[in-house]
């Protein structure tokens, strides 16, 4: 057994946690820039970034205490290294460089979208390679098959906003603050998914990837028609998304060597209907499905000491040079989507 800490600071929350290569969460601790974000509807980069910089060091502090063990027991220390905002993404490695030199441990820069494909496989030991992951938060909409260890061949992604970003302009749209996924799904609980015609962009579409700025664009009009509720309007986003999801999930299916699992991973992943309707798909097509907890769907820290110790158990790690990246694609040898943005 090898004890990895982990370190998270890509977005808005700040996390540490010590996991082994056995799957014990030895400790964890996770705090959220929600209230210092909220008053601007968004994450703010400079802040996000001192926020990190002022509770990083008491948090190690504290996850090794509760941990019980030195940062000498450490096998290893893994962060991430991006992709995400620069800022915070450099407090978190820089820490980890600090603390892999003073423990003369091993690094790991680990990148936060492999955080959240192997996340799965921190909470169910049977879940083999290869699978088809379904890769939805706030800044990515992928589909990829994972292979194995750094091995990601992506078969889809979104021309132009995440999944998780269309959560969250829907409900800025209806007033209901920020972070707007969680807010959304439980706002659509007491709505008909029914009531509102949206688009369902790319939906039978021959093109493997997915699109909602449309969806976004039709949820304003919606809203400013004064013709519909709330609650209305919130279902039937989610209608809207979970159709699109699926059917896109369909065709990947299709297009892609024939794989025994379902999975699904990231922010998005929490939301329980979308999480419903993916193994609903996965039993129609005799597949497995796996889903992780909802705390290692949304950002964390277990799931890149995880990634750690998936990469520590092949025999790898990063030098000291190793620099931050805002960008930085799972699937290096994917062609950009038609109609892409810029956005990685
Ligand atoms: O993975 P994550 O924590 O951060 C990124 O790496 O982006 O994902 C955050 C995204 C946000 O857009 C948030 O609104 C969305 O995940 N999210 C949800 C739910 N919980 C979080 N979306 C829909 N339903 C949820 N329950
Ligand atoms: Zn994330």
């Amino acid at each position: 057994m090898a004890l990895v800490l982990g370190i998270e600071s890509s977005c808005d929350e700040t996390a540490v946690a010590l996991v082994d290569t056995d799957r014990r969460i030895w400790a964890e601790r996770i705090a959220s820039q929600i209230e210092e974000h909220a008053p601007f509807g968004g994450v703010v980069p400079e802040i996000a970034a001192r926020a990190h910089a002022e509770r990083l060091a008491p948090m190690l502090e504290a996850v090794l205490q509760d941990a019980g063990v030195a940062l000498t027991d450490c096998d290893a220390i893994a962060a991430t290294a991006g992709p995400g905002l620069i800022g915070g993404v450099m407090v978190g490695l820089v820490s980890a460089k600090a603390l892999a030199m003073a423990s003369d441990t091993p690094l790991m820069a680990i990148n936060h979208l492999e955080g959240h494909a192997l996340s799965p496989r921190l909470a169910d030991p049977g879940l083999e390679f290869p699978y088809l992951l379904l890769l939805v938060s706030g800044g990515h909409c992928q589909i990829l098959r994972v292979n194995g260890v750094g091995d990601y061949r992506r078969l889809a992604t979104t021309i132009d906003d995440a999944l998780g970003e269309a959560f969250d302009k829907t409900a800025k749209i209806l007033g209901l603050g920020y972070p707007g996924g969680p807010a959304v799904e439980s706002l659509a609980k007491s709505g008909n998914p029914n009531a509102v015609p949206l688009p369902r962009p790319l939906k039978g579409s021959s093109d493997p990837h997915f699109s909602f700025a449309g969806l976004k664009s039709a949820v304003l009009r919606a809203k400013e028609s004064g013709d519909f509720a709330d609650a209305d309007i919130a279902a039937s986003f989610q209608q809207a998304a979970v159709e699109c999801l699926t059917d896109r999930l369909v065709q990947a299916i299709g297009a892609s060597d024939p794989v025994e699992t379902l999975v699904v991973a990231g922010g998005v992943a929490a939301n329980q209907t979308i999480r419903a309707a993916l193994e609903h798909l996965a039993d129609t097509h005799n597949m497995r499905f796996s889903a992780p907890p909802l705390k290692l769907c949304t950002d964390n820290a277990a799931m890149i000491a995880w990634a750690g110790c998936e990469r520590l158990a092949l025999g790898q790690n990063d030098p000291l040079d190793f620099a931050a990246r805002p960008r930085w694609p799972l699937d290096p040898e994917a062609e950009p989507a038609r109609g892409a943005g810029v956005k990685a």
